[in-house]
Formats: structure tokens, sequence, C-alpha cells
């Protein structure tokens, strides 16, 4: 769906923000469409590359780019990037006037139970969980009002819980995406904080088939400049 709120054009110049490995800048491509990924990972932006695409490890806070893209889009990404006001200004600098940043990030809500069981466990430690929180998941309207600040106008936002199945149990999406929670860690100690973590989330997260159901909630807009 967010990729149908972009509404790429063949020959546009679009930003992909935080592109990741480039698995969906490359359809963008694919689609005519003058793509270039960015991503503060060095390992992703391999990846990306590797597939072809023009690429290039930045910060989504620290754009150079000015007045040259028709739209800049972001697919999970903009929720790692916790500094939002700087982020809209590096992108409101980034496109051409009347240019559109399109995005789907996690909202309010995104990863709420996994979220607050990792920061119990911290907590049980004597350590600072909530500080490890490496994620921004804001309101629909705390958003709105960053981008209308940073100077678009919102054509469209929503908020949509999404409960999403995960392809293996929790513990590896843990290990895949809590690494800033784990590192506060020895690292002999990171497989029993898995398991107890995944034990607390089992009787929330885990249906009667024994499938884990992750707690995402989407928050989806288009702005113009
Ligand atoms: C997501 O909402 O896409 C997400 C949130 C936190 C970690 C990984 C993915």
């Amino acid at each position: 769906p967010v990729v149908e709120w972009l509404a790429p054009q063949a020959g546009e110049r679009i930003l992909d923000l935080g592109c990741g490995d480039g698995a969906l800048t490359q359809k963008l491509a694919a689609l005519g469409c003058v793509v270039v990924g960015v991503d503060a990972s060095a390992e992703q932006i391999a990846a990306a590359r590797a597939r072809g695409l023009d690429a290039r490890v930045v910060d989504g806070a620290e754009l150079s780019f000015a007045g040259e893209f028709d739209a800049v889009f972001s697919n999970a990404a903009l929720h790692w990037m916790k500094r939002a006001d700087a982020v809209i200004a590096s992108v409101h600098r980034a496109l051409r006037p009347g240019g559109r940043f399109v995005g789907e990030m996690g909202g309010a809500g995104n990863v709420g139970k996994i979220c607050a069981a990792l920061v119990a466990m911290l907590d049980r430690r004597g350590l600072d969980g909530r500080a490890a929180v490496p994620w921004y998941f804001p309101t629909l309207e705390e958003y709105a009002a960053k981008l209308t600040t940073g100077g678009f106008a919102v054509e469209r936002i929503e908020l949509i819980p999404r409960p999403t199945e995960l392809p293996g149990d929790i513990g590896g999406w843990l290990e895949t995406f809590a690494e800033s929670f784990l590192n506060r860690l020895a690292p002999a100690d990171r497989s029993a904080a898995i398991a107890e973590v995944a034990a607390a989330l089992a009787p929330q997260l885990r249906d009667n088939h024994g499938k884990w159901i992750a707690d995402y909630v989407r928050l989806r807009f288009r702005a113009v400049k």
C-alpha cells in the first residue's frame, strides 16, 4: 500500500530513505524510476549495491541533497531514526518544490508488548531498560505536527494496527532487531535473556498453533513540499 501512496511514475527521481538491502528500491527502479538508496548501514548498502543500485551510506538526518528529488520514499526505516525533526528537515531540503514525502513506519504502540518485555528484562538486571529503546514510534498527531512544522502539507496519514505472523519464533526476531537491548549484557548472558523475554511474551503473542504474532502498528503518510 505505501508504494500505491507513492504512485511512482517512470522517469521520476526518487530517494529511498533507509533502503536496507534494496529489495524495494529495485522494484522502483524496475518501474522506470531513477532511484538513489541511502541507509546508515554499510552492510545493507553493500547488499543494495550488489543488486546494481545507486546506494550510499548516509545518515537520514544529514542528507546532502538539495532540491533534486521528485519524491522521498521510506518503508520500515524511519522508526530507527530518532532525530525525527532533523530527518524531516533533511528530506524537505532534498525535495524539489511540490515533491512528495511518502512513508510507512512503526507508529505509536508498535511492538509495544515486545518492547515492554525487553525493558523489563534489563530493569530486572538493574540496568536502564528505557534508555536502550532504539525506536521512535510517534502518534499520528505527533508525526503530522512534525511534518507540518517541517514545511510539508500532509495529504494523508493513517495509523494501522497490523498484527504480523513471524516467519520463525520470537527468539530469531529478538536476535535480529533487539541488539540495542542485548548488547547491554555480557555475551554469555544473552541467550538466557532471550529465553526469559520469550517466556514472558508467549502468553501474549503466541497463538493456539504455536505461531508468533508480532504486535505491529504502521504509521503511513503522504506529504507534499
Ligand atoms: C517494524 O515495525 O518494522 C520494526 C520495529 C522494530 C524492529 C523491527 C521492525
